[in-house]
């Protein structure tokens, strides 16, 4: 429903501005498994809970707190989404992806987002990270499925370029800079809540995946189509079903994530800090 969209979009706009003033926050960040943290570093931060803003689902997802943050990290003015809603929580994908959209109306130029996702080769290990360089969506659905809604941006967006090739060579020279070990890879996007099958593991690196998750291909899509440029980078959290010993096991992958806490912010840290000055952008009607 696109007018709703719209509708929701300037009455949540309209409500974070109200709450905390104008945002002017050239930089967006989804706080997944293993950037949690970040929340607690911005600086000057001004908070609201989703559950104060009108249209916006709680995450039901233990570690996913849930909470816009507005403020100063690494010298630069960030609004970061503290917790994201999934597919598999029961929503529409329109609704996993209205808080990025929400962010590209308040103006953000870049969006950093973050995953937990399992390897699909054994040469990446649990703990390791991975940047981003494409993904592949298996969730068998999209978000921009419905009318197009033209204040967002064109009926079909191109995607060559999903994952910004600047941000990604500046990601590469921060790791190599900090010494942070990074892999590169093609991150294919399922809707879970199910791990996959060792079978399917292995057909998804058969496809070309480097790792597999349950969040990010959504938001991606919806924040290209709004022209928001896009850094991703994913925690690998394990090795994917039937590629390691045991089973696999939500409290396990979320103590990894914690563990990989570390690395990943430094790498965000250094790669926001560089980031050029970018414009906050007027896309809102
Ligand atoms: N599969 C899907 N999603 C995940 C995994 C996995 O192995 N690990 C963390 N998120």
């Amino acid at each position: 429903m696109p007018t709703h969209q719209v509708a929701a979009l300037r009455e949540l706009r309209a409500t974070v501005e109200r709450s905390i003033g104008p945002v002017e926050a050239p930089i967006g960040l989804v706080l997944g498994s293993g950037l949690g943290a970040v929340a607690g570093q911005i600086e000057n931060a001004k908070r609201i809970s989703y559950a104060d803003l009108p249209h916006m689902a709680a995450s039901t997802v233990p570690g996913h707190a849930g909470e816009l943050v507005v403020g100063t990290w690494q010298g630069k003015r960030v609004v970061a989404l503290s917790g994201r809603v999934h597919y598999y929580e029961g929503h529409s994908f329109t609704q996993t992806v209205l808080a990025v959209r929400l962010l590209a109306w308040l103006g953000i130029d870049t969006l950093v987002v973050t995953n937990a996702a399992g390897s699909l080769t054994p040469t990446m290990r649990p703990a390791d990270l991975m940047l981003i360089s494409d993904h592949i969506n298996l969730t068998g659905s999209n978000p921009l499925i419905g009318p197009n809604t033209a204040e967002f941006g064109p009926r079909f967006p191109d995607m060559t370029a999903a994952y910004d090739p600047a941000l990604r060579a500046l990601a590469l020279e921060m790791a190599d800079k900090h010494a942070i070990p990074l892999h590169q890879g093609v991150y294919v996007g399922l809707t879970g809540p199910s791990y996959e099958t060792p079978a399917e593991v292995r057909m998804l690196g058969l496809l070309g995946g480097h790792a597999v998750g349950m969040s990010t291909v959504g938001e991606v899509i919806a924040a290209r189509h709004m022209g928001v440029r896009v850094l991703g980078i994913s925690c690998v959290t394990n090795l994917g079903a039937g590629l390691g010993e045991g089973v696999l096991d939500h409290s396990h992958v979320a103590e990894v994530a914690r563990e990989a806490t570390d690395r990943m912010t430094r790498l965000v840290a250094s790669v926001v800090g560089a980031l050029p000055e970018l414009p906050v952008h007027a896309r809102a009607k």
